[in-house]
């Protein structure tokens, strides 16, 4: 099959790219590189377009012989979303509306969407499962659910078939070093550790040391972004054999502490990872786990890379690599 990736320059949607290759399929990406990389798109087309722009979208559709779409493209830092909820509004609703109606006159009726445990707000218990209240708490997560919500009225207006995918804390790196994390601002806790412990960064700052948590720091589900990879892959094989449309978590049920990443990465590099301690950030809830049955169970789905030691690995020979390589982006 010819698969459209959306956003496939980028972090998770570059590992996606290299899945879809591994199963047999051809990954074509689409992506306007506002934070994605070229180097990252190594398993197939690169389409330079943006996903506001329909007729482009349906030039690709149709010039590739797409017959299902993978949609990771969006912004993505929450804490921006909160001062600029319109530019979230727009760029991961609307331009997902729109890459909707591109398929729909394009005859492409298979997506798989990138969610989030955002939509999820705070929850009330923790494992979360996909049927808790949605109860997003910033407009990055509310986009991501009225996405959630048109996928939904699509399946049943339109005879689309949606699966939305609602990853937790992805993280790590390709094991074989081809690719990995590269945003600019960082706000994801892995490379600001990693890069903290190398002297290319400021010391990593922890929020809350008084969580009732088995250390006082924050828990969270960190999952591995080759197995997120994996989970597309899979999404792709279950929507062209006929499955229903649905959303499930993807994250590991495994909690870990923040100060179990900063030991895991000490631990790897045989560095220490220079820290600092601050009151809790407002909206941190202090467990958020997944409860991680139902991708096992509809798409056949279980973790492999996504022990926290692992992960670990991965993120700092890619960090490494990407310094050797001038990769690196403060
Ligand atoms: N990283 C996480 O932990 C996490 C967790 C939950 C959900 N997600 C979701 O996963 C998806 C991918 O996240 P990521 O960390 O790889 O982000 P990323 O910024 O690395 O990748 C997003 C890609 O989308 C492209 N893009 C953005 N707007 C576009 C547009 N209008 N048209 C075309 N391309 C556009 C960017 O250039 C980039 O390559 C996002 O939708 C994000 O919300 C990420």
């Amino acid at each position: 099959m010819k698969i459209l990736v959306c956003g496939g320059a980028g972090y998770i949607g570059s590992h996606v790219a290299k899945s879809i290759r591994l199963a047999g399929h051809e990954p074509v990406v689409f992506d306007n590189l506002s934070a994605g990389h070229e180097w990252a798109v190594q398993w197939g087309p690169l389409v330079r377009g943006d996903l506001m722009d329909r007729v482009a979208i349906e030039s690709a559709l149709i010039s590739h012989q797409i017959e299902a779409v993978v949609q990771l493209a969006g912004s993505i830092n929450v804490g921006e979303s909160m001062q600029n909820p319109g530019k979230y509004f727009r760029n991961n609703f609307s331009i997902s509306l729109n890459l909707l109606e591109a398929m729909d006159a394009s005859g492409v009726k298979q997506i798989v969407f990138s969610s989030t445990a955002a939509v999820y707000g705070i929850p009330a218990t923790s494992p979360i499962d996909e049927s808790a209240a949605k109860r997003p708490i910033n407009p990055y997560g509310e986009a991501k659910w009225f996405v959630e919500r048109l996928l939904d009225w699509y399946s049943q207006a339109r005879g689309f078939q949606c699966l939305a995918l609602r990853y937790f804390n992805a993280a790590g790196a390709d094991s074989e070093g081809q690719i990995g994390e590269m945003h600019s601002p960082e706000t994801h806790l892995l490379p600001l550790v990693i890069y903290g412990a190398m002297g290319k960064r400021p010391p990593v700052k922890v929020f809350g040391t008084d969580y009732p948590t088995a250390d006082g720091t924050a828990v969270r589900d960190y999952i591995h972004v080759s197995d997120l990879g994996s989970a597309h892959a899979l999404g792709v094989a279950y929507l062209a054999n006929g499955g229903a449309s649905t959303a499930v978590n993807l994250g590991t049920g495994m909690g870990v502490s923040v100060f179990e990443v900063l030991r895991a990465v000490e631990h790897v590099s045989g560095k220490p990872v220079p820290h600092e301690i601050f009151g809790r950030r407002a909206g941190d809830p202090p467990h958020l786990v997944a409860k991680s049955d139902l991708a096992k169970q509809v798409l056949g789905w279980t973790p492999q890379f996504s022990a926290i030691e692992t992960i670990a690995r991965d993120a700092w020979a890619w960090s490494e690599s990407a310094l050797r390589q001038g990769l690196y982006m403060d």
